[in-house]
């Protein structure tokens, strides 16, 4: 990384330099910073001021006589014609018009820092850009000081806004719903401004705060994208503009309104930007690549992610020790390594949680369900060699609760105000001290006295009327209270992991990520729904913290039936796990999940280091994937189809990120698995015992024909790389 000034006349230029990329600023006059370039890497002594003054676009009739800056921040106190990166307002409804000058350039170890002052408003201004050591993704924030003596209330302040290249055309977002998650939708960037906003008190369903942008035809193994992703779980707004003068723009921040008081700094939050040259799949490698080295923090460097068994679609709040134990027992036979108890567990001595509608915040073992408490669970548990995870709901209160009679001052309850239930519960105001001594109180108890490695840390409801006892908005401080009694968990347990659930894929961003360590992705185990899911959040997302469970053979969310087959290979592509009534499965099944559990825990070490890449040019009803180790020397495919295949036979499968020189022995995994009704006359040596050897070049220029799948079903195909003679 280098940061250069060029600083010869009142033209100013850096430059960011960090793998292959480049990206170059400058100011005129000391004016804000604009983004003059960002892409490809450029060369070392390009001179970067004729770079920015060839940049310079002609005035047309009808407009200004000066195109006002795209800066890092437009303001519209510079005429800015489109959405400003500031806005805010006194008491009394005066909008600030700020003209920020720039006062220094700051060389960071990693980055830059643009500091900026508002003489008129006293308003000081901080832009940050960097990659953090080693790393691709570009990280922004923006922070904004009240040096001087108005009362300012900040309706938006973004990150440091970047244009978007022209040839990208294409807006990549997510949609969706629960146990629909990463739903993705395309649309064309075009003029005017695309929001998305969201306000439901973590990131949604439906709103995975992202944007990719990709020039038309960019698949995943080709193409120039771009994408952002804003770390905020609370409340965020996102935007893309399109410009009258054909420039384009992107900025996120919060969706809440600020107070400024004199002397106080609000910041923006945190984006985080990949570019690539190498298709989607470029983006997902730096994202993978990043939240493993600068986000997620496992106990001790653990990452082997053992296997899980969750006991929620088994039993719901029927629970009885007997028979937990005896799914212990199964689960720990067939390769489960730590058993998850869910919902249902708590109560007072008047009232148990069983069903939705009472107890949370309760945190007490229901001694009707457990006399002897956890502990001979947790024992048998042990015994079997599996360690031991617990659900909780922290942030949430039912009114049908010890805690609510006692402390009803404790809710997000707005008064004069109907508050809508959502699963029957409503949301306790964390950043009341007293309520997060509690819950901390309770978590401690429950860490300090059971061997208690995971938390399955749940929030199942949106929050809506978030206002405090006094009426002011409390998304951004919830959130930011949340992340403060995660924080003081892990820094008195730092041995137990935590998984961010929130009914599912509620609550993923890289905010709550940095204080946890799996997500739960979907509440849908149904492997058919998963597969393509999975295949979207692995674009931000590294497999070993994507939890994916193998679910009941007749999946509750859905109604599909699966095979064993397809749901262990798809739960095999995250951090796998198995989540079901265990006594449904017939021998055959459970053997097949055994292997493909053996499977797992034999590659996750390479697997969970690897580089996990989406095929291009497959089939329409087929997504396949390649996961391929650090060192390049095995792979997986995983080629699952959802749909009868259109076509009367198979194509080639081209591979992707693979050494071209090297030599590999390819073999189909699951050739007893061939439907010899549908694979008729196929004779190939991928399905032979020994497989074939083909160089990397070929494996990803010619491919690989696998036999006819039948829909819901996945093809699993193992490579090592060979010595040549
Ligand atoms: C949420 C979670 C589920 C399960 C239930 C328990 O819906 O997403 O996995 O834990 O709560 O009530």
């Amino acid at each position: 990384m280098l940061a250069n000034g060029d600083s010869k006349a009142s033209l100013e230029c850096w430059r960011l330099d960090h793998a292959g990329q480049t990206i170059v600023l400058a100011s005129r006059q000391r004016e804000l910073p604009e983004v003059a370039y960002c892409g490809e890497s450029l060369p070392a002594g390009e001179n970067l001021k004729a770079l920015a003054e060839s940049r310079n676009r002609p005035i047309t009739p009808g407009t200004l006589d000066q195109l006002a800056p795209l800066s890092l921040l437009p303001e519209e106190g510079k005429g800015f014609p489109g959405q400003p990166g500031l806005r805010l307002f006194d008491a009394e409804g005066r909008p600030a018009l700020t003209q920020f000058a720039l006062v220094e350039a700051e060389n960071l170890e990693h980055g830059l820092a643009f500091h900026c002052q508002d003489s008129g408003s006293g308003l000081v201004l901080t832009l940050h850009l960097t990659f953090p050591a080693g790393s691709r993704v570009l990280e922004t924030t923006t922070r904004l000081t009240n040096r001087g003596g108005t009362d300012w209330l900040v309706s938006w302040l973004s990150v440091p806004a970047l244009p978007i290249d022209g040839a990208m055309t294409d807006i990549i977002e997510y949609a969706g719903r629960w146990t629909q998650e990463f739903n993705p939708i395309k649309l064309p960037i075009s003029r005017g401004v695309h929001l998305r906003e969201n306000r439901r008190g973590r990131t949604g369903h439906d709103h995975f705060p992202a944007m990719i942008f990709a020039e038309p035809g960019a698949g995943f193994t080709r193409g120039c994208a771009a994408a952002i992703h804003f770390g905020f779980s609370g409340v965020h707004r996102m935007l893309v503009e399109g410009l009258p003068d054909g420039r384009r723009q992107v900025q996120a921040g919060y969706g809440e309104m600020q107070h400024l008081a004199p002397g106080r700094t609000i910041v923006s939050g945190t984006a985080f930007w990949a570019f690539s040259d190498r298709g989607l799949n470029g983006l997902a490698l730096d994202f993978q690549d990043y939240v493993r080295r600068h986000i997620i923090r496992f106990p001790d460097d653990k990452t082997v992610r053992p296997v899980h068994y969750n006991c929620w679609e088994a039993v719901y709040f029927d629970h009885k020790v007997e028979e937990l134990m005896d799914l212990a027992t199964r689960a720990a036979d067939l390769g489960a390594e730590r058993f998850v108890l869910d919902d249902g567990w708590f109560g007072t001595h008047e009232l148990g949680r069983n069903d939705d509608t009472s107890s949370l915040g309760d945190w007490f073992v229901d001694t009707r369900k457990y006399p002897d408490g956890l502990q001979p669970l947790i024992d048998h548990v042990e015994t079997l060699g599996m360690r031991f995870g617990l659900w909780v709901e922290p942030e949430m209160v039912n009114l049908d609760s010890a805690l609510a009679r006692q402390h009803p001052e404790w809710l997000m309850m707005p008064a004069h105000v109907k508050q809508v239930p959502g699963r029957s519960q409503y949301v306790l105001n964390l950043t009341n001290p007293a309520v997060s001594d509690y819950l901390y109180e309770r978590l401690d108890w429950l860490l300090r006295t059971h061997a208690i490695d995971y938390l399955k840390w749940d929030m199942n409801r949106d929050l809506t009327l978030a206002v405090d006892s006094e009426g002011f908005p409390l998304l951004i401080r919830q959130t930011e209270a949340l992340w403060a009694l995660l924080e003081r968990i892990r820094q008195h347990h730092p041995d137990v992991e935590i998984e961010s659930c929130a009914s599912g894929g509620g609550r993923i961003d890289f905010g709550v990520l940095r204080h946890t360590h799996r997500i739960w992705l979907s509440d849908s185990n149904d492997a058919h729904e998963r597969w393509q899911m999975q295949n979207q959040a692995f674009l931000f997302l590294p497999p070993e913290i994507v939890g994916s469970h193998v679910g009941p053979r007749h999946c509750h969310t859905s109604g599909r039936r699966l095979s064993m087959s397809f749901r262990a290979l798809v739960a095999m592509t995250g951090h796998m796990g198995f989540e079901m009534d265990l006594r449904e499965l017939d021998a055959a099944e459970a053997e097949t999940l055994k292997r493909y559990t053996a499977i797992y825990k034999e590659n996750r070490d390479w697997m969970h280091k690897g580089r996990q890449y989406r095929l291009d040019g497959t089939a329409p009803e087929t997504l396949a994937q390649i996961i391929v180790s650090p060192e390049a020397d095995r792979f997986f495919v995983f080629a699952g189809t959802l749909d009868v295949p259109g076509d009367e036979t198979t194509a080639p499968l081209k591979l992707t990120g693979l050494r071209p020189e090297a030599r590999y022995r390819v073999k189909l995994v699951n050739a007893d698995e061939i439907h010899r009704s549908a694979t008729r006359f196929y004779k190939n040596p991928l399905i032979e015992p020994g497989g074939l050897a083909l160089s990397g070049a070929a494996l990803m220029q010619a491919g690989l024909v696998t036999p006819f799948p039948f829909p819901d079903s996945m093809w699993l195909i193992e490579g090592r790389r060979e010595e040549l003679p």
